[in-house]
């Protein structure tokens, strides 16, 4: 599975762990890769614009407390993207809501934690049927805003 990674500086570190745990992923990594002081939404932006163009399936994406990230993800078309705190959003970000990005705070998660959430994240399916009529509702919503 190809997954577009990204975060700003205050992420770098928990990309790499990430990186280095799921061996068996095809990250690309969208920077930054270093901790120099940086704006979240340019490399959340390259996250999404890899998910749109379908030059990946999934993103993920990180911040210093995930807002900053999910609210850029989420100006992109067609990109669901959720903030998830434990594995339950997890689960259900994909379950009802066919989550394309996983948003993760790196100051608010432990490294184990955000490692468990990303776990339950990619081996959780969309169940389809009233959450897909739901999905098309919102995907109209964005629709009326684009020309
Ligand atoms: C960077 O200091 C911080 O503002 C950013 O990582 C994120 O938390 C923004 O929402």
């Amino acid at each position: 599975m190809k997954i577009a990674i990204g975060s700003d500086h205050a992420g770098v570190k928990l990309k790499e762990i990430i990186k280095q745990k799921f061996t068996d992923i095809n990250f690309t990594d969208v920077g930054t890769y270093t901790e120099e002081s940086c704006d979240y939404p340019d490399y959340i932006g390259s996250v999404a614009r890899e998910v749109t163009s379908g030059s990946a399936e999934m993103g993920i994406a990180i911040c210093g407390t995930g807002i900053g990230a999910s609210i850029t993800a989420n100006k992109f078309p067609g990109i669901r993207a959720a903030l998830c705190t434990n594995c339950l959003m997890a689960e259900m970000s994909r379950r009802h809501n066919n989550a394309n990005v996983l948003v993760l705070g790196a100051r608010i998660l432990g490294e184990d934690l955000a490692l468990k959430i990303i776990q339950t994240w990619l081996s959780s399916q969309f169940e389809g049927g009233r959450h897909q009529r739901r999905l098309e509702k919102i995907a109209a919503i964005e629709k009326s805003f684009t020309k």
